[in-house]
């Protein structure tokens, strides 16, 4: 970023678009009575943005019209949404940037109805360092729950992966793989998870209750991989296990709870990263 603190911590100067303009930080800001603070009635996406240029933008916002339909919100106007987007990267240069956008049920009741002003849009950019090649991750008790009414969307609910995840940097870790309710193989709080097994390249599918990540379909266009229902179990025996996501793009996992996976990224994960590599630098909006 240009100027003044780091976008993570809030105490920056970024320029935020909120509801139609381009803002300051420190004058961005939505009511305190809009439905996404009130009750997370609200869906959002992370798109990952290199020298200015988002990744698979595309593909994002179809996300995330899915999403708002899911919640019965009317979809976002997408050239507004693309506009949004360009302003901000322009305004907020990074090198790697995590674009943020957040789309909301607006000023609503203090209660779950939701009120008639129309939705809220707030764009935003934070600069990100480029993730490791492996991390560690942890299993968590808690589960997805694959029959919700919000399964598969990307709603701003997310506290419960604030607690999961907090679970996972406790155990020195940096990402949080949840079951689900059937105690099959879900995701991550932020990511997909793919396992190696006897050479296959295997990740839950969507009827486990997981996110239709961006790059866990990439990945599995790109790559050799498959779609398997797995026990969450197959944690202790897989040969390899990698992560998917859009700050992560593929990363091996060195550690799964106390299992050492030594030399991760592993021969299939690191061939993986590369073909991904190549092909998300060759086309931008694939
Ligand atoms: C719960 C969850 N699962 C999976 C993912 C990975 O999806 P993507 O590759 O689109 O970032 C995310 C990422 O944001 C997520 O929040």
């Amino acid at each position: 970023m240009t100027s003044g603190g780091n976008p993570q911590n809030g105490s920056h100067t970024v320029r935020i678009w909120v509801n139609g303009a381009l803002r300051e930080s420190t004058e961005a800001s939505v009511s305190v009575l809009d439905h996404g603070m009130t009750v997370g009635d609200g869906v959002f996406e992370t798109v990952k943005a290199v020298d200015g240029a988002p990744f698979a933008l595309g593909r994002h916002l179809d996300r995330l019209e899915r999403s708002a339909r899911g919640l019965g919100l009317p979809a976002p106007e997408r050239e507004l949404v693309r506009r949004a987007c360009a302003e901000v990267l322009a305004a907020n240069p990074a090198k790697l940037g995590r674009l943020r956008i957040t789309y909301t049920g607006g000023l609503g009741p203090l209660g779950s109805d939701r009120g008639d002003s129309g939705p809220s849009l707030i764009v935003a950019l934070g600069e990100v360092a480029r993730r490791p090649d492996a991390a560690a991750v942890v299993t968590v008790p808690w589960t997805r729950n694959e029959h919700s009414a919000v399964a598969g969307l990307k709603t701003t609910s997310y506290a419960e992966n604030v607690v999961a995840l907090a679970r996972a940097h406790q155990y020195g870790a940096s990402e949080a793989i949840l079951g689900n309710t059937a105690g099959r193989l879900c995701e991550g709080t932020g990511s997909n998870v793919f396992v190696v097994l006897d050479g296959r390249i295997l990740t839950p599918p969507l009827n486990s209750g997981c996110l239709a990540g961006v790059t866990r379909a990439l990945a599995l266009q790109w790559l050799d991989a498959e779609e398997a229902d797995l026990p969450l179990t197959v944690l202790e025996e897989a040969d390899e296990v990698f992560l998917t996501g859009t700050l992560r793009d593929i990363q091996g996992v060195s550690r799964v709870d106390d299992r050492e996976l030594p030399g991760a990224p592993g021969p299939v994960t690191a061939k993986a990263i590369a073909v991904f590599t190549e092909r998300a630098a060759a086309d931008l909006e694939p």
